[in-house]
């Protein structure tokens, strides 16, 4: 996934496309690049962060009112200076930057060296840069033109931003697939990936959707049609994220703040959505298909990563309280391994960016299988919150940190609220139990509280364990996909191998790699078959392996067991991963600041993979 940020209008457009750069780094950081128009296109690119970027352009004459920058995740061609974007085509009037995948590149590349056009860069980027100039010239077109007619010719997923020396007073830009939009501000333009480049400047955005091509002129003027130059209308939107909400606010790393931030984002994910007091419960997104969704002879949940850890968790809640047969799929493995599908499905999307390409590619085939889709998602207006039948947005707001952690619990809460409203609604948890339940997720957001508090303890706990090669993480029940969770936030930011098991499952194999040097993580907050995890811990003390134990406070027995303990408030065990994933996250954040390993922005990887 990369960065895309552009501006046309009245200021001087470096020193906005350069702070904008820094605030989409967490969105790729191989190479970074800008491009900046004035009597000529100037264009400056490095391999490595924003910062190498900046080390270059200094001193240099970057005026211009005019102009693009691109931070890189890699896909087609290793990150270096010469597959940084911008890419500029073979006359040098065009530049071009993009985010996604061009699929037919290669063919169009090949046509392209027939015509005599010539290369020197790996990238799919350059071969499109050099199709719209071809496509330019041969049919004597606009840029918009060329561009519109270009894309028409190629397959794959794209956000692109395109300026012609030819015509400087306009930037080009369209999307398929990857994010795109679009800020308007007083007779000024801006594109970007999203919106945290925008927000200091304008809260109006446009979301651009799937094969549309917006021509900003720098009188303040814009226009959209799609790739049948068919003029769309797209409304103008206000949105509600501020530049504060952004910044670390004093925490050394965003991840460090968003995990503090849990107490108030799990509340904020059910505000307005339950009173216990009063005895109810509701999602908006549901009540237009509740019927439908009670009637649902199967729920599918879809997602990626640590969103495919709360599907899993998710499917234990809506087979417990709703009764309803439930079914987890990788995204990336069910949009191509041609599922049954029926009408009567209920197919639930989990994304915190609302831009993973896999789960945005495995809903519209399930959406065009006729059965109801419904979102669950962090990024307001992204591209699976608009795919979708119907959703709930976590709001969790912008998750820096590449390691999702409040975007975690504030689906699980989302999630938790589901499965709750649809046990009563079909009669499958009692009214005090419902209640029961209501009131319990409400006081969680304290509970999280008073675990943060615990954080000198987790802290210990990880000088003693920092230097581990491996590591197992066991969990049984709602805590099983804990484990998984704990395992992943160890192994992408802390490069330790983690693995999450099934606790029971470990006796089947991985008991092998058990010695005094591995350090096991055991989540044990079950009141149900508790005496089944002290059995496994017991049958990890006598392989001499180093225990750390989540137990609920109070606990005695794992106490006399276990290296290390640490306690988590009690809760009802369809809540317990709300409460025992944290310690897990802080685990995982103090062991990676440890090993001096960079916590935001860990090595190969993205916030959001908006390409397979
Ligand atoms: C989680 O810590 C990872 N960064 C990653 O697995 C992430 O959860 C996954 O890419 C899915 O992203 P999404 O929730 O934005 O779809």
């Amino acid at each position: 996934m990369c960065g895309i940020v552009a501006y046309i209008g009245e200021r001087q457009a470096s020193p906005i496309i350069m702070e904008g750069l820094k605030r989409l780094e967490y969105r790729g950081y191989d190479s970074a690049g800008i491009s900046i128009y004035h009597d000529k296109i100037k264009t400056f690119k490095k391999q490595g962060k924003v910062l190498e970027l900046e080390k270059i352009i200094e001193g240099e004459d970057l005026q211009g009112t005019v102009g693009f920058g691109h931070t890189r995740w890699a896909t087609h061609g290793p990150p270096n200076d010469v597959n940084a974007h911008p890419h500029t085509s073979n006359s040098g009037d065009i530049v071009l930057i993009h985010n996604g995948i061009i699929e037919n590149y290669a063919s169009l590349k090949a046509a392209l060296m027939d015509l005599g056009y010539s290369f020197t860069s790996e990238t799919d980027t350059e071969v499109l840069v050099n199709l719209i100039e071809e496509v330019q010239k041969s049919r004597n077109l606009t840029i918009g033109e060329a561009v519109r007619q270009s894309l028409n010719m190629v397959v794959g997923a794209y956000a692109i931003v395109v300026i012609d020396a030819k015509e400087p007073d306009k930037i080009i830009g369209a999307k398929n697939s990857s994010p795109l939009v679009c800020g308007v501000g007083e007779n000024e333009l801006f594109l970007a990936s999203d919106a945290t480049p925008i927000v200091k400047y304008t809260d109006k955005v446009i979301y651009i959707k799937e094969d549309e091509v917006i021509t900003l002129c720098d009188d303040g003027t814009y226009s959209i049609v799609n790739l049948e130059n068919e003029v769309t209308e797209n409304p103008i939107e206000h949105i509600d994220l501020k530049l504060e909400s952004i910044e670390k606010a004093g925490f050394e790393h965003f991840m460090l703040k968003e995990i503090y931030q849990q107490p108030i984002t799990i509340a904020e994910s059910m505000r307005g959505r339950i009173n216990a007091a009063e005895g109810w419960a509701k999602l908006g997104g549901m009540a237009e298909y509740m019927n439908r969704i009670k009637q649902a002879d199967r729920i599918i949940l879809t997602a990626c990563g640590t969103s495919w850890h709360s599907a899993l968790i998710a499917e234990y809640l809506f087979e417990e309280l709703a009764r309803i047969p439930t079914e987890v799929e990788y995204a990336s493995e069910f949009r191509y391994r041609n599922p049954i599908i029926k009408t009567n499905d209920f197919i639930i999307a989990l994304s915190q960016s609302g831009e993973t390409a896999d789960t945005l590619a495995a809903i519209k085939m399930a959406k065009d299988r006729g059965a109801l889709i419904y979102g669950i998602v962090n990024v307001v207006g992204s591209s699976i919150a608009r795919e979708t039948h119907a959703g709930s947005y976590i709001h969790a707001g912008p998750e820096i940190g590449v390691a999702s952690t409040k975007a975690f619990t504030s689906q699980l809460t989302v999630l938790s609220l589901m499965a709750i409203i649809l046990g009563y609604e079909k009669g499958m948890i009692s009214q005090g139990y419902y209640r029961q339940l209501l009131t319990e997720l409400e006081s969680i957001p304290a509970k999280v509280e008073r675990i943060l508090k615990v954080d000198d303890h987790i802290k210990y706990i990880a000088s003693e364990i920092k230097d581990a090669n491996n590591s197992l993480y066991l969990g049984r029940g709602y805590n099983f996909p804990v484990a998984l969770e704990g395992a992943l936030k160890l192994k992408e930011i802390s490069y330790i191998h983690a693995e999450g098991y099934p606790a029971a499952e470990m006796k089947h194999g991985p008991i092998a790699l058990i010695d005094m040097h591995m350090p096991i993580v055991v989540i044990a907050t079950n009141k149900r078959y508790y005496d089944k995890v002290v059995s496994n811990i017991e049958e990890v003390k006598a392989r001499k392996g180093i225990i750390i134990a989540v137990v609920t406070e109070g606990d005695t027995a794992i106490k006399a067991l276990a290296d290390f303990v640490i306690e988590v408030p009690t809760t009802e065990d369809p809540l317990s991963p709300l409460l025992s994933v944290i310690p897990l996250q802080m685990l995982a954040y103090h062991i990676a600041v440890m090993r001096d390993c960079n916590v935001d922005q860990p090595r190969n990887l993205a916030k959001s993979v908006t390409v397979e």
